[in-house]
């Protein structure tokens, strides 16, 4: 690995390729990697139990740092920024909201959505003309966990939400790759983009405020919001005001879907270049459902859309990389981790750590049947995170995607349009970059699922 720059350390290929920089990092120099990115030392980890170390044993000496801290004046102090006590009374408070049996009932709506969706590309399909799929998957898990949310509202308000949403994110995402620090009067200054970001950000917060106040006079709701707003503190009896509601919702909203949309983007890129994956996942969709719409009793018998899923993550992370703050002076492995340092945990890196996973670069599924994991340690895979601040939507997500792969294998093959590279982008999801246009092409007994 080259040296850094004598002033600015390895930053510019920090910002140019840091996947590069982190994979051959690990390959050459070992498990811990110090770097000096300007004035800042950053120390990369990328073991199993290194990872566990600062995620699970060691949690309360790291902090989540300032990140997320950027996505605040969207989505306020939700779980994915909040800390401390604060966050603590929340995750017990949103918890129960994400239960096995509560996800679902949310079954139903996540397969009725996908119809929709799917139809929409019948016309795309019918003339070989390629789709926008990285934007047509967002927009599907935008739908899914708007309607999630609010299943009673959202007729009314989905389309308004959505487009609100995705151009406050894209400003949002700007702000976040921007080298300026967080400086909440930058964002206040009367430019018409962040003339534009206050009214969306107003627009969102009028309807789900007015639909919580509404709410707080009607019966109760089965969808995540009459969840969130039901749970009371099992200590206390407290339960979440106007404000904590507002920000966890858009909480969800921001961590539930564009994580989701990339992976599955992922999934759908890899299964175009490993027909023969693609052709078992087609067995098993149709030996299992035989033409029709997946319920949430048909989950364990797709195993392999699972495991296709979750080797997609494996090669292609979402959250590729999850920095750390120590709040104090740490030892990891017999190397001092100073206060002050940030560490970065890269699944990217440890999802290809050759100790544990056997010709990193190919794409197996069968490695996730349990017969194939029994002896891999639990942190040598984490697209989820773990400990405390475990992803609270995982089973959520598993079980949405579970659902997209069987109904888009019952209908379509999605090919990738020759000539255009399809290029991992590392931002704070590892998207693949642009909209990597991908055809939907029938399947010949697709006809038997097409008015399910
Ligand atoms: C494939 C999809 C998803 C992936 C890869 C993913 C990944 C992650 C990861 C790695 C973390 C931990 C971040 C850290 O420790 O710094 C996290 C946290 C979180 N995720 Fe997800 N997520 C996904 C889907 C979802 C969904 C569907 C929801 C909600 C409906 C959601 C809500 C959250 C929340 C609220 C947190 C913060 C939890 C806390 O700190 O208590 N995520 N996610």
């Amino acid at each position: 690995m080259p040296p850094g720059h004598w002033l600015w350390g390895h930053l510019t290929e920090r910002t140019n390729n840091p996947l590069g920089l982190y994979l051959n990092a690990r390959q050459q120099l070992g498990d811990v990697v110090r770097y000096r990115m300007g004035h800042i030392f950053v120390e990369q980890l990328t073991h199993p139990t290194h990872v566990k170390h600062v995620l699970a044993d060691n949690c309360a000496r790291y902090s989540k740092g300032t990140v997320f801290d950027k996505t605040r004046p969207l989505v306020g102090n939700g779980l994915l920024t909040s800390e401390g006590s604060f966050w603590k009374r929340q995750r017990r408070l949103a918890q129960p909201a994400f239960h096995k049996e509560r996800i679902a009932s949310l079954s139903g709506m996540m397969t009725d959505t996908l119809t929709e969706t799917l139809q929409g590309w019948e016309a795309a399909a019918s003339a070989g003309q390629p789709l926008p799929m990285v934007q047509e998957l967002m927009r599907l898990t935008l739908t899914v966990a708007v309607r999630a949310l609010f299943s009673a509202e959202v007729r009314e308000h989905a389309h308004t939400m959505g487009e609100a949403f995705t151009r406050a994110l894209a400003i949002t995402n700007e702000r976040i790759i921007s080298p300026l620090p967080y400086l909440p009067a930058l964002y206040r200054l009367p430019t018409p983009k962040n003339r534009a970001f206050l009214r969306d950000v107003a627009t969102l917060d009028s309807i789900v405020l007015d639909i919580i106040r509404q709410r707080r006079t009607a019966d109760e709701t089965n969808d995540l919001l009459g969840m969130l707003m039901a749970s009371r503190d099992a200590d206390t009896g407290e339960s979440m005001d106007d404000t904590q509601l507002r920000d966890e919702v858009m909480t969800l909203v921001l961590a539930g879907h564009e994580t989701t949309a990339a992976g599955l983007a992922w999934t759908f890129h890899l299964l175009d270049q490993n027909p023969e994956v693609a052709a078992t996942l087609k067995e098993e969709v149709d030996t299992v459902l035989g033409g029709r719409t997946p319920t949430v009793e048909d989950l364990p018998r797709l195993r392999y859309a699972a495991c296709v899923f979750e080797e997609a993550m494996r090669l292609y992370p979402p959250i590729w990389a999850i920095p750390r703050v120590p709040l104090e002076d740490d030892v990891v492995d017999g190397y001092l981790i100073p206060k002050g340092d940030i560490v970065i945990l890269v699944p990217y890196v440890t999802h290809r750590h050759p100790e544990f996973w056997p010709e990193p670069e190919r794409f197996e599924p069968t490695r996730f049947l349990p017969e194939n994991s029994q002896e891999r340690p639990r942190w040598a895979y984490l697209p989820f995170g773990g400990g405390q601040r475990q992803c609270v939507g995982n089973a959520f997500s598993m079980m949405e995607a579970q659902f997209t792969l069987a109904m888009v294998a019952q209908r379509f093959t999605l090919r990738g349009v020759p000539g255009v590279p399809v290029v991992p982008e590392p931002l704070v999801t590892l998207r693949p970059r642009g909209p990597m246009p991908m055809v939907p092409v029938w399947h010949p007994r697709a006809p038997q699922v097409r008015s399910a």
